[in-house]
Parts: C-alpha cells; sequence; structure tokens
C-alpha cells in the first residue's frame, strides 16, 4: 500500500475502562503498523502516559501472546489533566516532541471526545472503539461488548440455579454506564423475567410488581430481574419489592468481574480487523477517524460526523426480551 502522507511514526494508546479485546487492537496496530513500515510507539497509561512521555518503540515481538489475555499491556487512565485545554496543549508538543505523525486511541466516547480535541490541535488521531458497554453512538460494536455478555450469562445462569432452588427473586445489577445494551441481551440471553434499561422510563408497580404477581399465576416460582446500573438503585428495588408484595429479593452486583477475561472470538476477529483498518486508514491518506462496525463491515468515518452519531435502544429487542420473559 502507498504511504501517501509519507507518515513514519505513529503512537498507540488504550484510555478509560478497560474492554477484553483491547490487547487484540495493540497488537494489530503493532503488527500492521509494522508490516506497512511504520514505526509504532505504545504510550502508557492512556493520556496520562501521553501527558508524562511514557512511551517506548513496540517490535513484533513485543506483542507476542497477548492476544488471548484479558486487560491492556499499555494500561490505561482517564486523565484529568487531559480535560484541561492547558494539559492538551502539552500533551500535543509532546507528540510533536516525539514525532508522533498520529495517535491511535483505542477507548470509548470520553476518549474520542480528548482524540478530537487533540486533533483540533493539530495532531492526528484514529480512535478504535472499545468498551464493554456497546454505547458508541457511530457503530453498531464496540470492542470488549461480546466478552462482557459472555462473563454476565455465566454469572446470571449460576444465580439463576439457586434463585431457582430457594424459588427466590434476584435482582442482578450489570454495568453500562448510561447505557442498557449488557442489561437487554443479558436479559434476552439469561431468561430474565424482567429488564430495567436507563433508556426506558420505569415505573415500579407497572415494570417490576405487576409482572412478578401475574407471573405467579401463570405458575412461576423464581424470578431474575436485571438492572442496568444507569437504571436504578438495586437495593432501593429490592425494599420496595419487600414493602409491597413482601417477597425479599437477593441482590447481586456483578461489578468489574465484567470487564475482564480472555476475549472471546468476536472480540479477537473484530478488534484485529478493526486496527488493521485504522493502520490502513492512515497509509491512505485519511486523518481524524473513527473506525466503526456497521452492517457487519468495518468501515472509517470522519471524527465529527461520528462523534455526532447517536443510537438508541431496538425497541423491538425490548419488547423479544418481554415476550420470551412471559
Ligand atoms: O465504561 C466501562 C465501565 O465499566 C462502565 O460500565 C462503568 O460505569 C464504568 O466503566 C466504571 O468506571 P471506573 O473504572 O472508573 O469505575
Amino acid at each position: 500500500m502507498e504511504n501517501k502522507q509519507a507518515i513514519r511514526r505513529i503512537g498507540v494508546l488504550t484510555s478509560g475502562g478497560d474492554a477484553p479485546g483491547m490487547n487484540a487492537a495493540v497488537r494489530a496496530v503493532v503488527r500492521a503498523g509494522i508490516y506497512y513500515g511504520l514505526e509504532v510507539y505504545g504510550i502508557k497509561n492512556g493520556y496520562t502516559g501521553l501527558l508524562l512521555g511514557e512511551m517506548e518503540p513496540m517490535s513484533l515481538r513485543s506483542v507476542s501472546d497477548i492476544l488471548s489475555h484479558g486487560g491492556t499491556i499499555l494500561h490505561t487512565s482517564r486523565s484529568r489533566e487531559f480535560m484541561t485545554p492547558e494539559g492538551r496543549e502539552k500533551a500535543a508538543a509532546i507528540a510533536r516532541v516525539y514525532k508522533l505523525d498520529a495517535i491511535i486511541v483505542i477507548g470509548g466516547d470520553g476518549s474520542f471526545q480528548g482524540a478530537k480535541l487533540l486533533s483540533e490541535l493539530g495532531i492526528p488521531v484514529v480512535g478504535i472503539p472499545a468498551t464493554i458497554d456497546n454505547d458508541i453512538g457511530c457503530t453498531e460494536y464496540t470492542i470488549g461488548f461480546d466478552t462482557a455478555l459472555n462473563t454476565v450469562k455465566d454469572a446470571i445462569d449460576k444465580i439463576k440455579d439457586t434463585t431457582y432452588s430457594h424459588e427466590r427473586c434476584s435482582i442482578i445489577e450489570v454495568m453500562g454506564r448510561r447505557a442498557g445494551y449488557i442489561a437487554l441481551h443479558a436479559a434476552i440471553a439469561n431468561g430474565a423475567e424482567i429488564c430495567l434499561i436507563p433508556e426506558k422510563k420505569m415505573d415500579v408497580d407497572a415494570d417490576v410488581i405487576q409482572p412478578i404477581l401475574a407471573g405467579r399465576t401463570r405458575g412461576k416460582t423464581h424470578f431474575i430481574i436485571v438492572v442496568a446500573e444507569g437504571a436504578c438503585s438495586c437495593s432501593e428495588l429490592a425494599e420496595q419489592i419487600k414493602r409491597t408484595i413482601g417477597i425479599a429479593p437477593a441482590v447481586s452486583i456483578l461489578g468489574y468481574i465484567q470487564r475482564g477475561g480472555s476475549p472471546t472470538v468476536r472480540d479477537r476477529v473484530i478488534a484485529s480487523m478493526m486496527s488493521v483498518h485504522a493502520v490502513e486508514a492512515l497509509m491512505r491518506g485519511e486523518r481524524n477517524r473513527i473506525i466503526a462496525y456497521k452492517g457487519e463491515r468495518v468501515v472509517s468515518l470522519d471524527i465529527d460526523e461520528a462523534l455526532a452519531q447517536t443510537k438508541e435502544i431496538d425497541p423491538h429487542t425490548l419488547l423479544t426480551s418481554e415476550i420470551l420473559s412471559l
């Protein structure tokens, strides 16, 4: 492939909450970069490391045997300093000192907003979407979502065994920040009776109490309620259920277990494809892009257009979860 803009050296960093598959992405950026004749610098700890000039050249072998590992070998952070205009000026100056012709940012929405502001200071960027939340508007898929969902699926299967045996009601809180993708997909995959997500305004009586009473009438003896962390407080919900119908639900908050573990095939493959695409976009002379997954294809989008896009929970997916909970 012709190197249209004579790009020589790129940096790569991981930023924000880690996601399984970030290592697969780092590996693919390094290998594709070297394949196309570039020097690739690994920047430590996200934007924090960029501000400190914590970076070193990566080799083909420096990314051996990381494909199957969760977390990120580059480490990650949420940098307060980078959020300030002075911080970003400093980061851009450091990128120039290290002669980085572009920076590939592997992370979520917040990291991309930062990347866009950095690009406005003359540092070309490319974003690769990685967050377990799957909450980035411009892409149908974000790296880490499938692995997190599989972890949630395993955990809820286990909680369901004991919920069934004790004829109980279990409330399970999953991650997702302000989005309900993990909760909704887990509710379908685990056959939950009730799913609460921030995108749908909740009425405790209509959405929780009445379905439990109706389920009991239909012969249900146990109930799984999946709650997205942004939807409501699980302990308050448990209190309300106890007060209203006398059942004391058991609350499980799955927490950070959802962010770890060996990435699934889907996450390894999509991370690899997106990352090779990111390097190739730079080689073609594209600048300030976000790599996205649309209609089973990897595409490169203009960063301003990409970040202006929003996505909504599909109402039919929500209905599917309700139909199957009968
Ligand atoms: O964005 C990924 C995520 O795990 C969210 O689901 C969660 O709300 C948040 O990160 C937790 O962030 P922190 O690592 O700062 O506790």
